[in-house]
């Protein structure tokens, strides 16, 4: 391994157009080769984006061209060549290369298994550990990455406190049945559900506060929505109603989207992205009563639309969010579901008590449901007969009651998988590549 004595400048691949005409030095991995004869066609990336490198054999000392030839893919290098503008390139500019120094060269007897040819996603998968470093799989991240910068400027900006909910808890938040069990220190603990209960609490001293962080469901639901480890960013707002969280819900929105929109125009389109769609992400969004949107459904079935009728009090299944989410163009805010399909804490609707103060919003294209969220019950002795019918333990809920016994006040928030936004905003078919490492009902590894 020859070191590199250049004194050209180190600088990444993201910046290497401030540098045309120029020698600078590039620390990354081989992406590819192809060789052909004399000519040497390496494409290096680094993190930051990937550039295609020349080396002609006349051109360039004898070592260099040696080290070059036959390089495995994935090999660490640094490579230090001339910067050049070409029009034909991806990205605008191509390497000269003129020094090398292979940092490690990938065994030719154990080569990196991820080859540029198709691979089933079972096989990418289980070598989730090596796809991440995949042009496709970079963009995703710097996405979700932006979505998550996104999502808590909006609320840092708008006069929210970020404060964190504990992880470890001692009760359910979203229902008894898909909670994960911890031993803590012989009594029976449980990975969050959602940071909700605990945020009711900050909002109540802080007025506008958020949580962010990771949330846990032991569902044994295998679908392409579902993950059983995923990270949720939720509002709680003290004095704001159902209405109030709908306004909040499509500007919080509208903002992410935007911000995607301007800041990793490259990104998508690495990912093939139709960006139109996502330009007109722009608040307001809308709104349909759970009434409404059943009512869509059933015309949808007997259309033909649709395979199964709905039945009304249900809450909606899979494919009827995939089609309701698939009429319009803006994600749409269903709003006031029946009160015994929704969680225990939601407000009742003082016009029909049977339906609930809440909301989902579903993502446009078909991508279902981004957000839930609801105004919150206030009162004290509503609330406690709730956890009751729920048949939650009433112990467990003391300090959530005592937010109705102090100071209580109408309240509303909401919570938005992460993951389900960059898979909607992505264009994916499936949450699984959204997060570095998916957990899901089949997979904890790597
Ligand atoms: O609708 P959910 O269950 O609402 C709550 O947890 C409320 N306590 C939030 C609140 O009001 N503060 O979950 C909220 C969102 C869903 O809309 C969805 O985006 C995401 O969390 N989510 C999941 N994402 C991936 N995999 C799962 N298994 C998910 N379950 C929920
Ligand atoms: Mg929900």
């Amino acid at each position: 391994m020859s070191e590199i004595t250049s004194t050209a400048p180190i600088c990444t691949i993201a910046e290497i157009g401030r540098h045309e005409g120029q020698s600078v030095t590039l620390r990354g991995w081989l992406y590819n080769l192809r060789e052909s004869g004399k000519l040497l066609f390496p494409i290096f990336r680094d993190g930051t984006g990937t550039i295609q490198g020349v080396a002609h054999k006349a051109g360039v000392a004898p070592e260099v061209f040696e080290a070059l030839k036959g390089l495995t893919q994935e090999s660490s290098v640094i490579v230090t060549g001339k910067v050049r503008a070409d029009q034909r390139a991806h990205g605008g500019f191509e390497l000269d290369v003129e020094q090398i120094q292979v940092v490690q060269r990938v065994p030719e007897d154990d080569p990196y298994p991820i080859t540029p040819k198709e691979h089933g996603v079972e096989f990418l998968m289980e070598r989730r550990h090596l796809w991440v470093r995949s042009s496709r799989q970079v963009a995703i991240l710097r996405i979700r990455a932006e979505i998550m910068r996104a999502a808590a400027e909006y609320f840092d900006s708008n006069g929210f406190t970020r404060t964190d909910p504990p992880i470890l808890t001692p009760a359910a938040c979203e229902g008894t049945s898909t909670l994960f069990p911890v031993d803590y220190f012989g009594e029976e603990a449980f990975l969050t559900q959602s940071g909700q209960l605990y945020i009711e609490s900050t909002a109540l001293a802080l007025g506008k506060v958020y949580s962010f962080g990771p949330t846990f469901r032991a569902e044994k639901s295998k679908t392409r929505r579902h993950l059983t480890e995923f990270w949720m960013i939720e509002p709680e707002v003290a004095y704001c109603d159902l209405d109030g969280l709908l306004e909040l819900a499509e500007n919080f929105l509208s903002h992410i989207v935007q911000s995607v929109v301007k800041n990793r125009a490259p990104e998508l389109q690495v990912i093939g992205r139709d960006i139109a769609k996502l330009e007109v992400i722009r608040a307001p969004f809308p709104r349909l009563r759970y009434d409404e949107a059943v009512a869509m459904l059933n015309q949808a079935h007997k259309d033909g639309h649709l395979e199964n009728p709905f039945e009304y009090g249900n809450d909606f299944g899979s494919p009827d969010e995939t089609w309701l989410s698939s009429q319009f163009d803006r994600p749409v805010m269903v709003h006031r579901y029946p009160a015994n399909v929704k969680a225990f804490y939601m407000q009742p609707d003082p016009v029909d008590p049977t339906f609930a103060m809440c909301v989902d919003v579903l993502a446009p294209e078909g991508y279902g449901e981004i957000i839930g969220g609801s105004q919150r019950v206030d009162s004290y002795d509503l609330l406690k007969s709730r956890i009751e019918e729920h048949k939650l333990p009433l112990e467990a809920f003391q300090w959530y009651l005592d937010l109705r016994r102090y100071g209580s006040v109408p309240h509303s928030g909401f919570g938005m998988g992460i993951e389900r936004a960059v898979a909607w905003i992505c264009g994916l078919d499936h949450v699984r590549e959204t997060i570095p490492f998916a957990r899901t009902l089949n997979r904890m590894f790597p």
